[in-house]
């Protein structure tokens, strides 16, 4: 493949747009490598429920930041907690529904966005997330704000969850609640950056979405895809 620029691409929106799927494709095409930072807060997430300052409904903030020292994640594609690949855990239904108000703790985010830009030092990078392209990378090359209708999100969503127990509506419900809370929160609300770019694919396939990547990329940023 011939060289391309290493630049860094922001992709932010809301939950289930397919943002770590799309982002996953351009970053192999590219050569580049792909961190998905919604899973970074749900190791965290993880993380406490196995140390006990997430339980019964309630999070224990000051505890679980007490904690984070110790905590060792990293992206090589999987999530990982130190040795463990934890990628299958943090998917399910449990973490999902803490996720989002450990993510709105400043330390957390704090601890996230620190472990981001570390393994972001080379370049060459595409990030997905809610706050990429306004708080952890705000001079990103290149930002795309990704939204489609909401029941088309949800049921791509449900079509994805390992728990039997699990209902559409259950997963409606959640996506919901963690677009309120992730849009409205103090820290790094869920926001368009100024200079993004929209991209809505409620109607689009995959192969489209990358295609209108590569255009941009050819046609903007003196790729040649
Ligand atoms: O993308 P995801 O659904 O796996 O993200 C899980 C949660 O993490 C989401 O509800 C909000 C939070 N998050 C965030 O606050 N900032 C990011 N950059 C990425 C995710």
């Amino acid at each position: 493949m011939k060289q391309q620029p290493k630049i860094i691409i922001a992709i932010d929106g809301y939950s289930s747009t397919g943002k770590s799927s799309f982002a996953k494709l351009i970053a192999e095409r590219l050569g580049y490598i792909h961190l998905d930072s919604g899973a970074l807060y749900r190791a965290v997430t993880l993380h406490g429920l196995r140390n006990g300052t997430i339980a019964n409904g309630k999070i224990d903030a000051e505890a679980l930041v007490a904690t984070l020292p110790g905590l060792e994640v990293s992206q090589r594609p999987d999530t990982y907690i130190g040795e463990e690949n934890v990628e299958g855990l943090i998917r399910q239904m449990e973490v999902s529904s803490y996720v989002s108000p450990v993510s709105a703790i400043p330390a957390v985010r704090v601890f996230v966005d620190d472990n981001l830009h570390k393994m972001a030092s080379g370049g060459g990078v595409v990030m997905d997330g809610r706050d990429i392209g306004t708080t952890v990378f705000p001079n990103a090359e290149l930002k795309i704000f990704m939204q489609a209708d909401e029941m088309v999100r949800a049921m791509r969503r449900y079509k994805e969850t390992t728990d039997p127990g699990t209902t559409f509506i259950d997963v409606l419900h959640n996506l919901r609640d963690r677009d309120l809370r992730d849009s409205t929160r103090d820290v790094s609300p869920l926001r368009k950056a100024d200079d993004a770019i929209v991209l809505d694919n409620t109607c689009m396939t995959m192969d489209q979405e990358i295609q209108w990547l590569v255009d941009l990329l050819n046609s903007k940023y003196g790729f040649s895809l």
